[in-house]
């Protein structure tokens, strides 16, 4: 199949080309090198199957070949970045996301909107399964990013009734590994790189805030598979839903690095949830799939990337 992956050159969009072309499939990865990069995708540039267009897709995009499906990540996915142009980001995700169905509409193709848990917002219940509609502040500093993805699903629902356009929709839960970005302040890449650098772990809030983690590898085999399942259009949880809270994650990161690195504690952003957890129930229904890789196996992975990077 012929495939276009939005967001390809960012830390999931690169392994999901990867996957992609792995699968045997063509690739066309779009990106504007906002918050990705081409180091991330240097290794697929060679690939005959692969090909880049540098876009923002906020901007009309056209295709003159055929396109089979789909794959919509383009939208800064941590905080720092999605916080630094809050208009863009909106735009990303509704003049984008209409962008993207509009080729979806015109080419026939299948599209696949990557959703995320922030539709929870600070949720009310836990485990946030599928039918929960959420608890989000519109008007926070994370808005631009919450109701965004929420208006996105939203266009991708409407576009499916009223256009018959074949979508599907996944709300990721926190993923990790290799290629995070260094700089945009997620809890994992941020605890490995202070680790590594000795430098104190910080923890925002007292740490009892549990979080879950799902190793990318997982998480990208997860999403081909909701991309090929027949007939499935309500949203899907995928994500890791072992929980543990973040000062275990600090205490994990320092003995997997063996670091001397202290831990501090500093106030806790606005409107940051305290609990997060994926039910996985339909995942596990509908495309009989959960998370393979343990928290120790992934983590030493993504410490070993981290280390290298730094020496370079
Ligand atoms: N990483 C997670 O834990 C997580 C959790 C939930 C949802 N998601 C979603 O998954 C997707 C990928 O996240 P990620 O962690 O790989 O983030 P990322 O920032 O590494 O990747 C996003 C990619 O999109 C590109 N991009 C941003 N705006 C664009 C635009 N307007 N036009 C074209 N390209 C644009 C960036 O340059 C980058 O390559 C995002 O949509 C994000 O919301 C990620």
């Amino acid at each position: 199949m012929k495939i276009v992956v939005t967001g390809g050159a960012g830390f999931i969009g690169s392994h999901l080309c990867e996957y992609l072309l792995e699968k045997g499939h063509e690739v066309i990865c779009v990106d504007n090198y906002f918050t990705g990069s081409k180091e991330n995708i240097k290794h697929l540039l060679s690939h005959k199957s692969f090909k880049e267009k540098e876009h923002d897709i906020i901007n009309p995009l056209f295709f003159d070949e055929s396109i089979d499906q789909i794959y919509n990540l383009a939208c800064p996915a941590s905080p720092i970045h999605y916080q630094v142009n809050k208009i863009r980001t909106i735009k990303a995700c509704t003049v984008g996301m209409v962008n993207m169905l509009g080729i979806a509409k015109a080419k026939k193709a299948r599209i696949l909107q990557a959703s995320t848990s922030e539709v929870y917002g600070d949720p009310k219940i836990h485990p946030q399964h599928e039918g929960y509609w959420g608890h989000v502040n519109m008007n926070g500093p994370r808005s631009c990013y919450d109701e965004g993805k929420r208006v996105a699903e939203s266009l991708m629902m409407a576009y499916h009734w009223q256009n018959n356009i074949d979508t599907r929709i996944v709300r990721i839960f926190n993923t990790y590994g290799p290629r995070m970005a260094e700089n945009d302040g997620r809890v994992v890449s941020n605890f490995i790189i202070q680790a590594l650098k000795n430098e104190p772990l910080t923890i925002y809030g007292d740490g009892s805030q549990t979080r879950s983690f799902c190793y990318v590898s997982d998480l990208v085999e997860a999403m081909y598979r909701v991309m090929n399942l027949e007939k499935f259009y309500n949203p899907i949880n995928l994500g890791n839903p072992h929980e543990f809270t973040v000062l275990e994650l600090a205490n994990k990161v320092k003995q997997l690095t063996k670091s001397e690195s202290e831990i501090i504690f500093k106030p806790l952003p606005e409107d940051d949830p305290v609990k997060r957890k994926p039910d996985i129930s339909l995942a596990k229904k509908m495309i009989s799939w959960e998370p393979k890789i343990s928290v120790d196996e992934g983590l030493k992975t993504t410490v070993e990337y981290f280390r290298k990077l730094l020496k370079n």
